[in-house]
């Protein structure tokens, strides 16, 4: 286990935590954000380009002082995934890099109770599903691929010409992952065998017609993982543009999970807007009590430019906030400028009164202020140009949703 120096942010105590950055343009880069007095600074401190030439999306093992990485590879026939250790000031060491399936965009880590883990990896591109088993040193080897063909194109034939898996994520047992699938209007499901980890899939879930389904997040409201106990899934689509509320139920003999839509809503909440939202990330904050959706494309503020003697003022996409109900409905709480356009993926820090956003069209990250009680997004504390289209940033603490 590797400590790692976070310090609640007391008033008077200074604290520093490292964030990671991918980029389309190529490298890994860490930035250093440091706290005094109320006062942060932002910096560069390293940039990895082995994940080269087209980062994705990273994935945490922050116990084990590891960082995954996923290039995308846009204009090759091929994608592939990278591992890092993490040093304590930091910066990244290269471990291994293998080819992969094409278009990897998503991946997340799942495991058993004696120790063996593997990284699922959802492949845009490539249709498909691709796992791998992990050592604790940052080795891998391949495990698995599941390849999916679609008989004919979606309700919207240029994003559904096949099935899209977008993200790789596990219920809140472990037992099962699921893979939203864009093109195909699925969430696909796998059984997760716990001592080969080898996946079977199940039955699916079946999400709206021409609806897109992107990215998902797991809801208990006691945060009690069991099988009994009450579980909701959040699913935002991309093509819709909405958030979906499932009721979980856990069929017996790990024989998959039974989904009932319970909610529903455009993700730009009481907002209304003409243009075509494609929201993105979604995720549960850490107090579980709200969850938060990106949306982008549907630029519908103008920022001040930080800039004082520019007039200039900057677009900027959302982020919305919703209050999560015991019965799995929301309540919209807030809509609030994420600080660019096209909020790809998000992290909220470990204690809640910080969110990181990578703006992927305007090659930025903005830190924006979160009040941790009322679940208010509030102003910029640091906004940093990133070179490239910025694909995923996370916080380097435990307990990160990508982790
Ligand atoms: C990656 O980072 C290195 C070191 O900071 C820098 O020299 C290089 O220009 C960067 N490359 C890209 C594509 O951003
Ligand atoms: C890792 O693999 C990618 C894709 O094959 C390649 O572009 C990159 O240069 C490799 N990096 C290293 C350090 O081998
Ligand atoms: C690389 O891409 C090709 C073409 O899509 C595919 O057949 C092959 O299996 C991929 N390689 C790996 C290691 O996944
Ligand atoms: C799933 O739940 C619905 C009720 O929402 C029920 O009608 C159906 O039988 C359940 N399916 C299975 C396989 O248990
Ligand atoms: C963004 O909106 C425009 C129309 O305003 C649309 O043509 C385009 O497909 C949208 N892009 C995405 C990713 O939704
Ligand atoms: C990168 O960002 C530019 C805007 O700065 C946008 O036009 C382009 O579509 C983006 N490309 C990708 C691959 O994200």
């Amino acid at each position: 286990m590797r400590s790692i120096s976070i310090l609640p942010a007391l008033a008077a105590a200074a604290s520093a935590t490292n964030l990671f950055v991918s980029s389309y343009a190529g490298n890994v880069t860490t930035l250093s954000l440091t706290e005094s007095n109320g006062n942060y600074n932002l910096t560069p401190t390293s940039a990895s380009p082995e994940c080269g030439p087209n980062p994705s999306w990273l994935t945490l093992d922050a116990n084990r002082g590891l960082l995954f990485c996923l290039n995308e590879g846009l204009t090759a026939p091929n994608g592939s995934l990278s591992s890092f250790t993490i040093n304590r000031d930091g910066s990244l060491n290269h471990v291994k890099n293998a080819t992969t399936l094409n278009g990897p965009v998503s991946g997340t880590i799942y495991g058993n109770p004696s120790g063996r883990r593997a990284i699922a990896l959802a492949h845009y591109v490539g249709s498909g599903v691709s796992t791998w088993y992990l050592d604790g040193s940052g080795q891998f080897s391949a495990n698995q691929q599941f390849d999916f063909t679609l008989s004919k194109p979606g309700p919207v034939p240029d994003r559904q010409d096949a099935p899209h898996e977008h993200e790789a994520i596990t219920d809140p047992t472990g037992q099962y992952l699921l893979v939203p699938d864009l093109g195909a209007d699925l969430v696909r499901v796998f059984g997760i065998d716990a001592n080969s980890l080898k996946l079977t899939e199940l039955d699916p879930l079946h999400a709206p017609s021409a609806s897109g389904p992107r990215h998902a997040a797991f809801w208990n409201p006691y945060n009690t993982a069991c099988e009994g106990c009450t579980t909701y899934m959040y699913l935002a689509t991309e093509l819709a543009g909405t958030v979906i509320g499932y009721s979980v139920e856990y069929l017996p003999n790990h024989g998959g999970l039974n989904f009932t839509q319970v909610f529903e809503s455009s993700t730009l909440g009481l907002f209304r807007n003409d243009r075509i939202n494609a929201p993105a990330g979604i995720q549960i904050s850490p107090d579980n009590r709200f969850v938060l959706v990106s949306n982008r494309n549907s630029t519908v503020f103008e920022l001040p430019n930080p800039d004082k003697s520019n007039s200039t003022t900057i677009p900027s996409d959302s982020i919305t906030t919703f209050e999560l109900q015991q019965d799995g409905s929301l309540v919209f709480t807030q809509i609030w400028p994420s600080g660019g356009l096209f909020p790809r993926e998000f992290s909220i820090n470990a204690a809640g009164n910080l969110l990181a956003v990578g703006n992927q069209n305007s090659g930025n990250v903005a830190i924006l202020q979160r009040d941790v009680g009322s679940g208010l997004i509030g102003e910029p504390i640091a906004r940093i140009p990133i070179e490239g289209n910025v694909t995923c940033v996370v916080f380097d603490e435990e307990g990160q949703r990508n982790a």
